[in-house]
């Protein structure tokens, strides 16, 4: 979530030639068969230990109520707000529903009403298996599912889904204490787009990877059902996967995961340049809905009209702003 400056790294073609889809293509050409597999996830039995799904996200996640640390034009709503308000809530058929508020006209400037919840169980290593229908998007709107640990950002941050306005690639970034960073990118199929995992408050563009699957954000991800995203976080690195409805491999449907299995992440970060366990630890998995801010503020134009906070006036306009969850697993080996 702290991307000031990711829209910055967007435009930096620098990185891709050196590590991107050039060292993709040309493992490819050598040896087509060992790039789609993970040969670099050792092989383990993962053990599933927190299923949240439904009522359990509600109750066992908190609801942050402070003012968005991103300063974006959200009132993050309590549990009893929330709730009262239609913000969160379970379906009939198990689905959880957080929704930016979409019946209220603001005037231009003031904050509308969103939530943004984080598990209460905190997480220093696991597989973390996220299937979602539905997610955010739209003019103003920037939505992560993230993890994220005390006294920012020395226990680190995962962003494994983050995007703003009408963005159509999702984006993996890392931020972290000082002595990481990014300097083997070989085995991932995304595109880097920073290689300095070390942020600070005046440098939040983090290390990061682009995702190149079309299905992997926002209108289109809502169109294929969505998906899962799966990360890995393990001493020897941090491995993220997207899988479109269709393609869930059946392990993860059945329970019982082997992302050694699985193909290509499309972002890995090994622990060669960046010591994991020192710089990643007691993590609360967090999912939110912030509107123009750091980042998607900063973003605002193109294709969206007027200006960041005309958006967030008019409610016609977060009528696609809510995540739809299935369920999100914890498997530790
Ligand atoms: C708000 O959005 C939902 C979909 O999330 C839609 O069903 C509903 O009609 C919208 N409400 C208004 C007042 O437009």
């Amino acid at each position: 979530m702290h991307s000031f400056l990711a829209l910055f790294t967007l435009a930096l073609p620098v990185f891709t030639s050196a590590l991107g889809h050039d060292s993709v293509s040309r493992r490819h050409r050598r040896n087509p068969n060992r790039a789609a597999s993970a040969p670099h996830v050792r092989k383990a039995t993962y053990t599933l230990k927190d299923m949240y799904q439904g009522q359990s996200f509600l109750d066992e996640w908190d609801f942050f109520s402070q003012s968005d640390p991103t300063n974006g034009l959200v009132d993050y709503q309590t549990k009893q707000a929330a709730t009262s308000k239609g913000l969160a809530y379970v379906q009939d058929d198990g689905t959880t529903i957080l929704k930016v508020d979409n019946t209220t006209t603001l005037q231009s400037g003031q904050n509308r009403a969103s939530v943004r919840i984080s598990s209460k169980t905190q997480y220093s290593s696991g597989l973390f298996i996220a299937d979602i229908y539905s997610m955010p998007h739209g003019c103003s709107v920037w939505p992560a599912y993230w993890s994220v640990g005390p006294d920012w950002p020395n226990a680190g941050e995962i962003d494994v889904i983050e995007g703003v306005n009408q963005q159509d690639l999702n984006q993996y970034t890392l931020h972290t204490g000082s002595g990481c960073s990014l300097t083997n990118a070989q085995v991932a199929t995304g595109r880097v787009l920073g290689t300095t995992c070390t942020s600070s408050n005046g440098d939040n563009s983090g290390c990061a990877f682009q995702e190149t699957d079309a299905r992997s954000y926002g209108h289109t991800f809502n169109l294929a059902a969505g998906g899962v995203y799966a990360h890995l976080l393990a001493d020897d690195g941090i491995s993220i996967w997207f899988f479109s409805r269709d393609e869930i491999p059946a392990d993860i449907t059945s329970q019982s995961p082997d992302p050694s299995s699985w193909s290509t992440p499309s972002a890995f970060f090994p622990s060669t340049s960046c010591s994991i366990s020192d710089h990643f630890y007691d993590h609360s998995l967090t999912i939110d809905t912030t509107l123009c801010g750091d980042w998607a503020g900063a973003a605002y134009g193109g294709a969206c009209p007027g200006t960041c906070a005309d958006a967030v006036a008019d409610p016609t306009n977060f009528d696609s702003a809510h995540w739809a969850l299935n369920y999100i697993a914890v498997y530790q080996s």
